[in-house]
């Protein structure tokens, strides 16, 4: 399985998303394949933003090896799952997706999380040190539900 997590700048929800995620594959002995990239490129090749850097590290999560992207033509083909952190980048990403087929990958994050009347990881990008927490709490959640439903709650019995 191949999952893209896409935000605007790739610095602050995305590079959670796909750290987190990363954590609970590894928790659960599954070899999947996850990134992360911008809908804009100002942030190529930086670093996430110290402020997601700091929630991640503090939950164990380690996203310092990251750099940012842009997302381009191939992600549509090359990942199964591109999951948009809000409805500004779902509609940005269904604008560049090259194929009409390639639309059904492209969906919001939170809509894997069941009950949630959130449909927006909304952009902490200049905000304080709490509004990164309760992203990466939300991220969390969602990441989790996205595993249940592809099937990934047990671990692998891959030799
Ligand atoms: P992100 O936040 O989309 O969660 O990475 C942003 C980071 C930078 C910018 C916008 C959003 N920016 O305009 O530079």
């Amino acid at each position: 399985m191949k999952v893209l997590m896409v935000c605007l700048g790739n610095i602050c929800r995305s590079p959670l998303a796909e750290g987190i995620l990363k954590k609970h594959l590894e928790k659960r002995g599954l070899d999947w394949t996850v990134d992360s990239a911008g809908i804009g490129a100002w942030h190529a090749g930086d670093l996430p933003h110290h402020s997601s850097r700091q929630v991640a590290k503090a939950h164990g999560v380690d996203i310092s090896e990251q750099r940012g992207r842009q997302v381009r033509r191939s992600d549509f083909t090359e990942f199964d799952h591109i999951l948009a952190m809000d409805s500004e980048n779902l509609a940005d990403l269904q604008r560049l997706a090259p194929e009409p087929g390639q639309q059904a990958k492209i969906q919001l994050i939170l809509s894997h999380l069941e009950g949630e009347s959130l449909r927006d990881v909304s952009d902490p990008y200049g905000r304080t040190l709490e509004h990164f927490e309760a992203v990466f709490q939300l991220l969390d959640r969602a990441c989790q539900a996205f595993l249940e439903k592809q099937g990934g709650a047990s671990v692998s019995v891959h030799p």
